[in-house]
């Protein structure tokens, strides 16, 4: 595993975003995977700043995203499908039909992993963006998943609720349920981005990275991806 230990947030940021911005300058036709949360959205403002600034073009770029909440509907504020609306396709000149995220409010929640599994056979990475749960999530693959998963229905851990409620009017209104690419899938990418700011997520950097390799704690999987680059700042380095 490559690490970038950077001063603060706005530094991983960019030093993420050019990873991924050369990725997409070697190969205009790149897939994609991107995550939600807090961490990476210092990095698609840079990515948008760049495509501004420096034509950057993602005309022919597919993306696929980790997972979605169950039960919330792609135009829910909170929603992932909006999330990422907001935070960066809107901003590109990507062609939002090769946009791919799992639908959380399908009647048949089994079919639609199984339809989402078959879209990453065909989409598969060039790099994959990444943040890390303070438990060591990866996705929303919580503690004891297996690590030859594919994308699944989970029950979201009170760990990983209470995190996510920061973001909701209350805790109650986080739902209890997501779809998540499982950690087969997200280890199926030709090369993956972590971006991880903060102290509180030290001990989670400092498990994946020297670690045992287990599914208690997901990420330290990352251990076994041949092109993995943590980019990090020095709170979530601290432990390192
Ligand atoms: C988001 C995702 C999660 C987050 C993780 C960190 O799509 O899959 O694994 O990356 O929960 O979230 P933040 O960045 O908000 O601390």
């Amino acid at each position: 595993m490559k690490i970038i230990v950077t001063e603060n947030y706005d530094e991983m940021s960019k030093k993420a975003a050019e990873i991924i911005i050369d990725v997409i300058k070697n190969n205009p036709n790149a897939v994609l995977g991107l995550a939600t949360g807090s961490s990476p959205i210092g990095t698609y403002r840079n990515m948008i700043n760049d495509h501004k600034e420096n034509g950057t073009s993602y005309k022919n770029v597919s993306t696929v995203n980790l997972d979605e909440y169950v039960s919330l509907d792609k135009d829910h504020d909170q929603s992932y499908a909006y999330f990422m609306r907001k935070n960066l396709f809107d901003e590109l000149d990507i062609d939002q039909t090769n946009t791919h995220l799992p639908c959380g409010t399908a009647k048949d929640l089994a079919k639609e992993c199984d339809r989402y599994n078959g879209i990453l056979a065909k989409l598969v990475p060039d790099v994959q963006v990444l943040g890390i749960g303070s438990n060591g999530h990866i996705g929303f693959n919580e503690p004891g998943t297996p690590l030859d998963s594919v994308t699944h229905v989970v029950d979201l851990t009170e760990s990983t609720i209470k995190d996510n409620s920061r973001l909701f009017a209350s805790v109650d209104e986080v739902p209890k349920q997501a779809l998540s690419m499982g950690i087969k899938n997200i280890m199926q990418a030709k090369s993956i981005v972590m971006v991880v700011s903060g102290k509180n997520k030290a001990e989670a950097v400092k498990g994946m990275v020297n670690g045992e390799i287990t599914p208690e704690l997901p990420a330290s999987v990352l251990q076994l991806h041949p092109f993995v680059t943590l980019v990090c700042d020095k709170g979530a380095a601290s432990l390192l």
